[in-house]
């Protein structure tokens, strides 16, 4: 990394302690903690639920800039009244989409959590500018609130780009397996005299990196890459019919490859697994 891209040394010192802070709670959750935080990344949801978020105040605040410009100086119009009203529900929409970025944001590094910080901090200047403004509409001084809540939104939007950037170019919480090729023939893995019972092993189906594990009877296939941010899942844990990655504690279940809990809220792509005369031979069937 260049000189001129190195986080500030201020900013890395508050990125490690807000990071410390959210992981803490969490933690300090024991079980709802752990189920909180699979509901902010979006496990549920299936993508990360940050960006659905944002979309509330995004919309909400053009609505208010738009609303603004057209009720002119006449602060009694309806229009004016609903300006103020989009203020409110973009204060709302903001407040949930700070906590659920901020939740996606403690699991990131280097350039990804340094360009998030600072998504983060302007996002937190426009929520707070938005607050005041809105306090000023509904307390008599409405043209300054106006002219807050119009300056606060170039910087929301410049905020808005930073996040495209992260998911863009940076592939910040994007499926990490998406691009990846995974055999749709049935492909020789490995002989099965060779694979360990309940050990988390790596294989190479014709360039697919694959994690193949034998419990009794079964054995299970799955692509080995994690799809929060690229993890190899076969330097991971394997605990019961699960593998939790070793990157940021994503857990898969072996036979179906869901996702159990996050960061990751896309499912590890699974293989057909077969015995041909002593071989293993797996197979990606999409579901898509
Ligand atoms: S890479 Fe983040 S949990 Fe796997």
């Amino acid at each position: 990394m260049s000189n001129e891209s190195a986080p500030q040394p201020a900013l890395e010192k508050l990125a490690d302690s807000l990071q410390q802070t959210v992981n803490g709670i969490f933690q300090a959750g024991g079980v709802p903690g752990k189920k909180a935080r699979n509901f902010l990344n979006g496990v549920w949801l299936g993508h990360a639920l940050h960006p659905l978020l944002t979309d509330v105040p995004v919309g909400a605040w053009t609505t208010a800039a738009a609303l603004d410009l057209l009720s002119g100086a006449d602060d009694k119009s309806d229009l004016a009244a609903g300006a103020d009203a989009a203020v409110g529900l973009g204060i709302l929409g903001a407040v949930g989409a700070a906590v659920a970025g901020i939740t996606d944001w403690s699991d990131t590094y280097g350039e990804e959590r340094s360009i998030g910080l600072t998504h983060m901090l302007l996002n937190v200047g426009s929520l707070g500018a938005y607050s005041l403004s809105f306090l000023l509409r509904k307390n008599g001084q409405r043209k300054l609130g106006v002219a807050l809540s119009l300056a606060a939104y170039g910087t929301t939007a410049f905020s808005s780009y930073l996040g495209g950037e992260l998911v863009f170019r940076i592939g910040s919480m994007v499926n990490h397996t998406a691009f990846h090729e995974k055999p749709g023939e049935w492909t020789e893995l490995m002989d099965e005299a060779d694979l360990p019972e309940n050990t988390l092993h790596k294989a190479d189906a014709n360039g697919a990196p694959v994690l193949v594990v034998k419990q009794g009877n079964e054995v299970y296939a799955l692509h080995d890459i994690c799809s929060h941010a690229g993890g190899p899942l076969n330097e991971g844990q394997l605990e019961g019919d699960t593998v939790v990655c070793p990157w940021h504690g994503s857990r898969f279940c072996l036979k179906d490859g869901k996702v159990i809990d996050g960061p990751a809220t896309f499912d590890a792509p699974t293989y057909e697994v077969r015995r041909e005369a002593g071989k293993i031979e797996v197979r990606h069937v999409s579901s898509h």
